[in-house]
């Protein structure tokens, strides 16, 4: 397949997460499991977890702030932002107008994208659009989450498989064609929300004082369902980007997963009979920081030489709602 000019690149990434690291054993000190259990069962061996007055907003703009100096750009190069949160600092405004904000930027339109642990995938391509559209020159997207305010830490069930984090990326055009984000494909499913949500805080049960005394505002997950779902969309997904883009799986260099559970991770490998060093994994250090896991995930494998210019690198996620989605990228890296 042949992307008509621009092509739309990611021309800088960033990642940022707080010092504070909260291992297995320290919460085996509190609710009822082990070291043992969450390595065995998730892969995950700590997390990191944003100090006091720490917010989404801030931990975004650190990651932000990285991203367009690794791009090459000042802050005022920057047209448009867009944040993907399932945490926001709060309910109303977006937190991409605090992020906007924080970063000194005057005026620039800025929204959030509401599609949980998928956010990334769904700012690449509405970040995509929007440039090839015409109307922008220079993208910032950023995933942020401080997942560590709506985890019940009581509830061993979800308490141990989160953290918090931000990545970012600024998305640019460039007159090379067929370079950059080549496909996207998303979907959703959102017949049966329960699988993964927090039952009140919205219009449909607003604070009370039994909402609060029944942890209603914390995340609530039935795992086994979602993992489930999460390994069938994820290889699906892979799947029908690549067909869409006529690239084979043999030609990636790459395969960057949302970081929730390795055993999801190892699962769809198998099903696409992908090995294990094709796929960078940090979940053991970061525990699922949704919207925030895959930038994370990917500036790092990048960092560590492992695509380069030319190679085609294909992200996945799936997340609450349900939702999920694949991107297919033939890194560039502006010469
Ligand atoms: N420590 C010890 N035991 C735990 C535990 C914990 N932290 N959490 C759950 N258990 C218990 C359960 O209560 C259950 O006990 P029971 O058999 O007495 O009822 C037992 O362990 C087995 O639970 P099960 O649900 O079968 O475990 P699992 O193998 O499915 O693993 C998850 C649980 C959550 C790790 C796994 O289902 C998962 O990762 N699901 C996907 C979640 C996800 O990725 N969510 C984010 C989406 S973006």
């Amino acid at each position: 397949m042949r992307t008509p000019t621009p092509s739309v690149y990611i021309r800088g990434l960033g990642a940022y997460a707080p010092e504070r690291r909260l291992t297995n054993e320290e919460i085996a000190r509190h609710v009822d499991t082990t070291d043992e259990w969450i390595r065995t069962r998730s892969g995950i061996g700590e997390r990191r977890i944003a100090a006091p007055g720490e917010n989404p907003s801030d931990m975004a703009v650190k990651a932000a702030e990285i991203a367009i100096a690794r791009a090459g750009l000042t802050k005022e190069d920057i047209d448009l932002v867009i944040c993907a949160t399932m945490t926001p600092d709060m309910v109303i405004p977006s937190t991409a107008c605090l992020v906007a904000a924080k970063l000194g930027l005057k005026e620039v339109p800025a929204f959030d994208v509401g599609a949980a642990c998928s956010g990334f995938i769904y700012m690449l391509q509405v970040g995509h659009h929007m440039l090839r559209a015409g109307d922008y020159r220079n993208v910032l997207i950023v995933g942020t989450e401080k997942l560590s305010s709506f985890v019940n830490w009581q509830d061993r069930n979800t308490c141990v498989l989160f953290g918090d984090a931000a990545g970012a990326a600024v998305l640019s055009k460039c007159d090379e064609p067929y370079v950059g984000i080549l496909g996207n494909v998303l979907g959703s499913d959102g017949s049966n929300p329960e699988l993964l949500y927090c039952p009140a805080g919205g219009a449909a049960r607003p604070a009370t004082p039994e909402t609060v005394a029944n942890s209603e505002h914390f995340i609530r997950m039935n795992g086994k369902e979602v993992f489930k779902l999460a390994t069938r969309v994820m290889a699906a997904s892979c799947e029908k980007v690549l067909a869409k883009c006529g690239v084979s799986l043999d030609q990636v260099t790459c395969v960057v997963p949302h970081q929730a559970n390795a055993r999801i991770i190892e699962t769809v490998a198998k099903q696409l009979n992908v090995s294990m060093d094709r796929i960078p994994i940090n979940l053991d250090r970061y525990g699922n920081t949704s919207a925030a896991s895959i930038p994370l995930v990917l500036e790092e494998a990048y960092r560590e030489g492992r695509f380069k210019h030319g190679d085609y690198v294909l992200l996945v996620a799936f997340g609450a709602g349900l939702t999920w989605g694949a991107t297919l990228i033939k890194w560039h890296d502006a010469r």
